[in-house]
């Protein structure tokens, strides 16, 4: 076996990739890009590694989401502070409603690159190649549009940097003070869920009067005034990978520069391959997808080769395999993860095997569905004793019509009216809020086990 450097994925098979015509061009901006500073510092990815390491023994819980796919045109301070306020809405419901602690990582600053489900696509008889995502080519069905552009990924590091940094200001600089809690709930103010959640910010606030007024200076705990926000996404197009790849001096590790957390897809995580071979040798925490078509044998040489020191936090299984086959798939998993002793992190991603196309015509995620998975992952962890410990999902704060159900009953018909997305249908603030709730609904109830439950 070949050591590993942040090379050596380019001598396995490599799937998902863009094969980029003008080599030069393509060397150019790795160079580019290998000198420009990292987005994300060891010191981070490893105190992330710590949070999940909790989570996964039921310590605390992982928050995760954001957009399909970050666009360069949808890129304003605006959606990013909007999903931002979601993201700590659905936390306070969580902290608050299930008194458990929330790590909170968005698919945000480099989620940029899309596995696609065909290399090409034909439309009125021309084939052309699939849209792959802003870092690689562009939408619109021309040949010059979806030829991949190797100096797109400049322009997705400057907008992850450039993201990075405000998500930092919003983190540090006082819009995340828990004291704000009325003001996140700005924008969307009907409906059911509003109204609890606009309860429970009431709760929070008269906690925090009481905390003052017995004496207690909240206002110097850095716990109330700060959040700690990370960032993730899919680590596939691996010559940007690479070109952000730094050695951490007080470790002499290799950190993956571009993102806190990186995660393998359902589609690339073959165990030979060049996606996961680039994971196993970073420190930063590793996803995995797991879809319906995961194996035990695979399972297992993936979390050897993943995971070889048994590190909590270090690996996250991401389970997606649709409502309805949670149950069919899960038991093996979970089987195949005990009999290895393996310290994992299981993740729900509700969105990813619940995605149909409508009587419309759009690609759409019934909401029901959604909510249906997430139910059924907690059940299947009752059952088998393990710990369900975070929720994968795709939303933004824009009020979007891209899932179809949720409290304002989104219809097919409706999809058509704002309709964004520049890859998979996204949860609304609304809908991303309702998910909140069930979820805390769920943990609840794993608290408040009857005592023979929980020590049987
Ligand atoms: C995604 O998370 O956007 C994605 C493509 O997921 P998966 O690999 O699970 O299909
Ligand atoms: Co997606």
């Amino acid at each position: 076996m070949t050591e590993w450097n942040k090379s050596s994925w380019r001598t396995k098979p490599r799937i998902q990739m863009p094969d980029y015509q003008d080599q030069s061009e393509l060397e150019g901006v790795e160079a580019q890009l290998s000198k420009y500073p990292p987005l994300v510092f060891a010191g981070e990815a490893r105190k992330l590694r710590t949070e999940l390491g909790k989570a996964s023994r039921g310590e605390a819980f992982l928050l995760q989401g954001g957009d399909c796919a970050e666009a360069f045109d949808q890129f304003s301070a605006n959606a990013i502070r909007d999903t931002f306020k979601v993201m700590l809405q659905m936390a306070m419901v969580l902290t608050y409603g299930a008194k458990v602690p929330v790590v909170k990582v968005g698919r945000m600053a480099g989620q940029f690159a899309k596995p696609r489900s065909a290399p090409t696509e034909t439309v009125d008889g021309v084939e052309l190649p699939s849209f792959r995502g802003d870092i690689i080519n562009e939408l619109p069905f021309t040949a010059e549009a979806r030829k991949p552009d190797a100096k797109k990924m400049l322009q997705a590091y400057t907008q992850a940097a450039a993201t990075l940094n405000l998500l930092r200001a919003f983190s540090t600089g006082g819009y995340a003070d828990v004291h704000q809690v009325h003001a996140w709930t700005l924008g969307f103010t009907e409906g059911e869920k509003a109204a609890r959640y606009r309860e429970m910010a009431n709760r929070l606030s008269d906690t925090l009067d009481f905390i003052k007024a017995a004496g207690i200076d909240s206002m110097r705990s850095a716990a109330l005034h700060q959040v700690s926000f990370y960032t993730s996404h899919e680590s596939l197009l691996l010559e940007y990978e690479e070109a952000l790849t730094r050695v951490d001096s007080t470790s002499g590790k290799w950190l993956a520069g571009s993102g806190h957390m990186i995660w393998i897809g359902d589609r690339t995580r073959q165990p030979d391959g060049a996606h996961v071979e680039f994971a196993a040798g970073v420190m930063n925490p590793i996803g995995l997808k797991c879809g319906p078509s995961m194996t035990s044998d695979d399972l297992k040489v993936l979390m050897r080769k993943l995971n070889p020191l048994n590190d909590p936090g270090r690996l996250t299984l991401i389970t997606r395999f649709g409502a309805g086959k949670v149950a069919e798939h899960l038991p093996r998993l979970v089987k195949t993860v005990r009999e290895e002793g393996a310290n994992v992190l299981w993740v729900c991603d509700p969105m990813h095997g619940n995605t149909i196309k409508s009587a419309t015509g759009y690609k759409t995620r019934p909401f029901d569905a959604v909510l249906r998975e997430v139910r059924e992952f907690f059940a299947v962890h009752k059952d088998e004793g393990t710990v369900p410990g975070g929720v994968h999902f795709e939303m933004t704060g824009q009020d979007v019509t891209e899932c179809t159900g949720g409290v304002h009953a989104v219809s097919d018909e409706d999809l058509s009216d704002r309709y964004h997305t520049a890859c998979d249908p996204r949860l609304n603030a609304s809908q991303s809020l309702e998910l909140a709730f069930l979820v805390a609904e769920e943990l609840t109830k794993l608290r408040h086990r009857p005592a023979d439950a929980a020590n049987g």
